[in-house]
């Protein structure tokens, strides 16, 4: 979700207002996802790197999360959204992690969708968390070495049990993955859209599916018309 900054200085304004109507652009984005019937969402609201912002505007981001889970997590539960969150708990405020485990409770068993929220999420910290995870096991003995296989990892990362993106989106024109599971896009699509985040509505959205659905997906495979 790029570009808020940006959007925010081409009208003069603070980045924090870029940032607000970014998460205007979240609802849209929720929404639009639920009427296509993507099963799930993943949003990058803050990065592990992020922290290296301005203090101020990392309290900007920190506020901004905690009114989005406030005001939009009954609307979310009835929609039958279900929220998992990914990232590291450990260096948070006690009062968003709190915030972040009520959203995840409240809304386990929903059926709907899934919006996963990547939040102080950063690929290599989620990888070395996983790899501390599997040594535990490995010493307690509960796992062997050659049991060790793409799967165990897949099993230990914040996204367990979520399937591989199918189509990773950035906006605001830049043309890297910034840390952003890097593990799991192995054979991602990739959309690199010119627009900034608070300008990412319905129809670009729509735009883009429509564009990633005529893709020819191969896997490392051949294609299923050459196949045929
Ligand atoms: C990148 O734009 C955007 C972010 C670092 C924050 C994204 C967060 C939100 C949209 C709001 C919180 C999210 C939720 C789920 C409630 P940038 O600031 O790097 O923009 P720039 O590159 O133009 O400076």
């Amino acid at each position: 979700m790029d570009g808020n900054g940006r959007w925010a200085k081409a009208r003069g304004l603070p980045r924090t207002a870029g940032h607000r109507r970014g998460v205007e652009a979240v609802r849209e984005a929720v929404r639009t996802a639920a009427d296509l019937r993507i099963p799930y969402l993943t949003l990058f609201a803050f990065s592990s790197e992020n922290w290296n912002r301005p203090a101020e505007e990392v309290r900007d981001l920190m506020g901004l999360l905690k009114l989005f889970i406030r005001r939009d997590l009954a609307d979310l539960h009835k929609e039958g959204v279900r929220v998992r969150v990914i990232g590291a708990r450990d260096n948070l405020a006690a009062d968003i992690r709190a915030l972040l485990e009520e959203a995840e409770s409240l809304t386990r068993d929903n059926t709907n969708m899934t919006v996963v929220v990547a939040f102080n999420y950063g690929a290599r910290d989620e990888v070395a968390r996983a790899m501390r995870r599997i040594a535990e096991k490995l010493a307690s003995g509960d796992v062997s070495i050659e049991e060790l296989s793409v799967e165990t990892l897949d099993q230990h990362l914040d996204t367990a049990g979520i399937p591989d993106p199918d189509l990773i989106i950035r906006t605001s024109g830049e043309l890297r993955l910034s840390n952003f599971l890097l593990w799991q896009a192995a054979y991602s699509e990739f959309a690199f859209l010119p627009c900034l985040w608070p300008d990412f509505d319905r129809k670009t959205f729509q735009d883009v599916v429509e564009e990633f659905a005529t893709r020819d997906r191969r896997f490392g495979g051949i294609s299923r018309e050459i196949a045929s």
